[in-house]
């Protein structure tokens, strides 16, 4: 126990001996020790001296840059690395670690390498220690806490860059299709042609509800005919789960949640159309299986086939939003599976926490706002007050963006590429925006967000207002689902501490009146 209860040092939890290689052996050599001794990184020597660090990250870059893996292992190591002195404490380390993004850290006493730690260490010993000796320092909102290890993509806020394993997700928006990138992500590469094709056959009666569930939509659709159709959303997901009998994610093969994450994917899209068109009134349009996703997304809710422009302009959005790091929803899709509970839990978890305009709930509020302002000569005193108010401008500012959100960029770029009478006037009022908010917040780095052109172009590809959020989930759920894959594949509970800021208990528990 007396372990447990004060600080622990790197020193007792480091993993030793470390895994280590010389910086003239090839990286093909370096990885396959790293593979065979199961580990993400090895420590570069010169003697028992660290000159550098290789991780897997390199590995990928190495290969997504096609270069020889007969390289010498110092053209890919990153030389240098921060070190930790193994009398350092578990929470220092663990915030640098945190701060910088590092995933692994060399343990150097007087020049020489001992140990190396990595966030599973230190995550580990985060579980039994008493939350005062770490969660002092963590920030309001999590914010830069590293949560989880994760292959399926990453957010670099400062640079302005994210990505799906280890491609640039904008190049994917710009160049490949949605159930391309679906594949990237379930399966961790991108499909042959044939593997596409088998894909793409796999998914077509996926889409299609299950028939007692689909008897029952009128009814949902009529007794919350003025609800957000994600909050129908959310219902008809769970009741699908139940209906076709999803048990505890803990009981099941990575085969058959695979199936079951497919199956939800496919489906989302054809319930979100649904459920809107019940609302209004309308008769709902089929699956199509002769249409690629966003065509047969489009077709469902409109009744009408898409032009081919407005179809790809919707599919990059949706590429452009299937997955953006540890995300709100993203997060609560792996805390909910982390438990065990079955994937239809963790997707409702995820709608529920998508919902929310701080979240994806924004961009129909960001076109609200370009109508309430009207015209560009009202822009900047209406800006001026709301931000003066204490307002906050829908699709501006992000957690993780210190710059422009790169979805944003290429948003704009399919919004000027499409045209439409909204175009030239949100560019303004962003510019506007950007400018006043500057000077009315200096220093906190507020840009447009991809909510702010994902209103524009959804608009002109005839999405309706009230679809908007409901678009972003039926992209985002193929995230939250790879996500949950890959916690239920490697699961430990997430259970994090709080601190406690009230009343200093014990109070003798006085006797009901
Ligand atoms: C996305 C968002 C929730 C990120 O929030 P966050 O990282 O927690 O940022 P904070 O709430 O700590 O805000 C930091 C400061 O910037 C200001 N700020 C952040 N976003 C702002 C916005 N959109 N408009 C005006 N001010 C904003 C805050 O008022 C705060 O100012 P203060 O220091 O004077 O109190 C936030 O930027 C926001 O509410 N944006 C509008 C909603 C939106 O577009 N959501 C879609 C996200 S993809």
């Amino acid at each position: 126990m007396a372990a447990e209860t004060r600080a622990r040092t790197v020193g007792e939890i480091m993993s030793r001996p470390p895994v280590t290689a010389t910086a003239d052996e090839t990286v093909a050599s370096a990885g396959a020790r790293m593979r065979e001794q199961g580990v993400g990184s090895v420590v570069v020597v010169d003697g028992e001296r660290p000159v550098g660090i290789l991780t897997e990250r390199d590995l990928v870059r190495l290969a997504a840059a096609a270069a020889s893996t007969s390289d010498a292992v110092a053209a890919w190591m990153t030389p240098d690395p921060d070190a930790v002195a193994p009398d350092a404490d578990v929470a220092s380390a663990f915030a640098s670690l945190a701060e910088h993004g590092y995933r692994h850290i060399p343990v150097v006493d007087d020049d020489r390498l001992v140990g190396i730690v990595s966030m599973r260490d230190l995550m580990r010993i985060a579980q039994i220690q008493p939350a005062d000796n770490l969660a002092g320092d963590v920030p309001r909102g999590l914010e830069g806490v590293v949560v989880a290890e994760t292959d399926i993509g990453d957010v670099r806020g400062l640079e302005g860059f994210y990505h799906y394993r280890q491609y640039d997700a904008v190049e994917l928006a710009e160049t490949r299709t949605l159930e391309d990138v679906w594949y990237l992500l379930f399966n961790g590469a991108l499909p042959s042609l044939a593997e596409r094709d088998r894909f793409i056959e796999e998914i077509a009666p996926l889409r299609e509800i299950p028939d007692d569930v689909k008897a029952i939509l009128p009814d949902i659709a009529r007794v919350a005919q003025h609800a957000p159709p994600l909050d129908l959303l959310r219902t008809t997901v769970s009741l699908m789960g139940a209906a076709l009998g999803f048990r505890p994610s803990l009981d099941l093969s990575g085969a058959e949640l695979y199936e079951q994450g497919l199956r939800v994917c496919a489906v989302v899209p054809t319930l979100l159309c649904a459920l809107y068109r019940l609302q209004h009134r309308m008769e709902v349009v089929d699956p199509r299986p002769d249409l690629d996703y966003a065509a047969n997304y489009l077709s469902m809710m409109r009744g009408d086939e898409p032009t081919a422009e407005h179809a790809r302009a919707v599919e990059q959005y949706l590429i452009s939003t299937i997955d953006h790091g540890f995300n709100a929803s993203t997060f609560t899709a792996r805390v909910i599976t982390s438990t065990g509970a079955d994937l239809a839990a963790a997707v409702v978890g995820g709608i529920g926490a998508l919902s929310g305009p701080l979240h994806g709930g924004a961009p129909s509020r960001a076109l609200d706002m370009l109508d309430s302002i009207g015209t560009i000569d009202k822009a900047d005193p209406w800006i001026r007050d709301a931000v003066e108010r204490g307002d906050r401008l829908m699709g501006f500012g992000h957690r993780v963006y210190k710059t422009d959100d790169p979805r944003s960029v290429m948003l704009r770029s399919v919004a000027e590429r499409l045209g439409g009478r909204n175009v030239e006037f949100a560019k303004q009022v962003e510019q506007q925006a950007i400018d006043i908010l500057a000077e009315l917040k200096p220093g906190r780095k507020l840009y447009t967000n991809v909510e702010f052109y994902a209103g524009i172009v959804m608009d002109t590809c005839g999405v309706p207002r009230e679809m908007f959020t409901p678009t972003f989930a039926s992209s985002r759920v193929i995230g939250w689902t790879a996500h949950i894959l890959e916690q239920a594949a490697d699961n430990r509970l997430i259970r994090p501490s709080a601190h406690y800021s009230g009343a200093p208990p014990p109070q003798p528990v006085p006797p009901a009146e």
